[in-house]
């Protein structure tokens, strides 16, 4: 059983402006020693989903009544969004679930020391007594690199640097060996040596604990290192999730694609960078049909009304939102593609990829095949992708 099971989930913010949607069905599932990327461009409600686990959200949120967060915690089901307030929520807040917030800053009270702060979660959530909880803290902070531990347990979060701040928030979160760890955005803040160091640690305790981890960032090369699969956001909405090795290598949606080429190739730093063109619409004016159309470099006039479908394929469990059902077997009108081969994706011959490894036999940079080929009839575009991912699903990933 899932230890995490998130279901349609929905989430609405009420505001001066009016009523604006920030995540919509959204559903993914996080099990014991498992980790969950989560990737997407700011405002792409990556952290609004992560705060619903906790009900961290303020109350102007509303959730949508077909919205389901299923929390299983010692062969117990916990329905988290029927917590009320208070006591409740102790069973989310009361270190079984741990979070790392983007911004430490606001997550430790600036008249208590960091030492103090540690020590309280631990006496009050796992009954150790103050030295022990010392000790523990202490261990912690070293463990994430902080040097000199003793001393900076005795100091108040303003005297931290912005990067030992995010340290120790991490050391902070992952004291009370949590079951679920929501880490957003944890090493954004960190320079490449300690993020490489606070990896480490995750993947080690991970090991040790068996936790399961929503890992939040913007970093798809963090992605590749540390997810064992990943769920790409835009708008609210979920557009693909499947293995990290899968999605990264042979993305298929063009939203992926996007975040992908965007990516600088470390093997060629002349080489243009190509970001998604354009920016992510407000909430407030969500695009009708695919919310993805107004950037979509492969879009067709059905993606304007037509609300694409999280589909499942094939064997590596991917899920991608497109238009259309029936393209398990074929039958669709994607024959108006004509010039697209079998198996490709968005003009992409999907039996190259993207070039981005996920393992020790890693590439670094974008590999070849990567760009919209010239001369392809995109129309219905995502008819195709659809296809596409069950052909290449067939095919083993290396
Ligand atoms: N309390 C709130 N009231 C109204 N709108 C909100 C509230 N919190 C978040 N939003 C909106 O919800 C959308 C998603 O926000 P969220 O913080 O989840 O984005 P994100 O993907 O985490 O972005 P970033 O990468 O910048 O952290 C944004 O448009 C944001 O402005
Ligand atoms: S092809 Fe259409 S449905 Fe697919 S991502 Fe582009 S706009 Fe959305
Ligand atoms: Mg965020």
């Amino acid at each position: 059983m899932a230890l995490l099971s998130v279901n349609n989930l929905t989430l609405q913010f009420d505001t001066d402006e009016g009523r604006l949607t920030a995540v919509e069905d959204v559903s993914f599932e996080i099990h014991a020693g498992e980790v969950l990327g989560l990737v997407g461009e700011s405002g792409s409600g990556k952290s609004v989903t992560a705060k619903s686990i906790m009900k961290l959200n303020p109350d102007n949120a509303v959730y949508d009544p077909a919205s389901s967060i299923q929390l299983t915690l010692d062969d117990q089901s916990i329905d988290v969004l029927s917590l009320k307030k208070g006591r409740d929520l102790r069973v989310v807040r009361g270190g079984a679930v741990s979070m790392i917030f983007q911004e430490p800053m606001a997550s430790f009270a600036p008249a208590i020391t960091i030492g103090a702060q540690m020590v309280e979660q631990l006496v009050l959530h796992k009954g150790m007594t103050e030295r022990e909880a010392t000790t523990v803290s202490i261990e912690m902070l070293e463990r994430v690199g902080i040097s000199d531990a003793s001393k900076r347990f005795a100091q108040y979060a303003f005297e931290l640097s912005g990067g030992m701040r995010q340290r120790a928030m991490i050391a902070m979160a992952l004291s009370t060996r949590p079951k679920l760890l929501i880490a957003d955005e944890p090493t954004t803040a960190l320079d490449v040596t300690i993020q490489a160091q606070v990896i480490d640690l995750m993947k080690d305790l991970i090991a040790e604990f068996q936790m399961g981890i929503l890992f939040i960032t913007h970093d798809l090369g963090v992605i590749a290192q540390t997810a064992d699969r990943v769920a790409v956001m835009y708008l609210g909405k979920v557009v693909e999730q499947g293995s990290v090795r899968g999605v990264i290598k042979r993305p298929a949606h063009p939203y992926t694609r996007g975040l992908i080429n965007a990516l600088p190739r470390i093997d060629d730093l002349d080489a243009p960078l190509t970001p998604v063109a354009g920016d992510i619409p407000s909430p407030l004016e969500r695009p009708s049909g695919c919310v993805f159309h107004t950037r979509c470099p492969v879009m067709q006039p059905a993606c304007r009304d037509t609300v694409p479908a999280m589909t499942s394929h094939g064997v590596e469990a991917r899920t991608v939102s497109v238009i259309g059902s029936d393209l398990d077997t074929g039958n669709s009108d994607s024959g108006k593609n004509a010039g697209q081969k079998p198996g490709q994706v968005m003009g992409q011959d999907t039996g190259q990829d993207t070039g981005i490894g996920t393992g020790p036999d890693a590439d670094q940079g974008i590999g070849e095949g990567d760009t919209t080929a010239p001369g392809i009839d995109h129309t219905a575009a995502c008819f195709v992708t659809a296809r596409a991912v069950s052909q290449a699903s067939k095919v083993e990933v290396s």
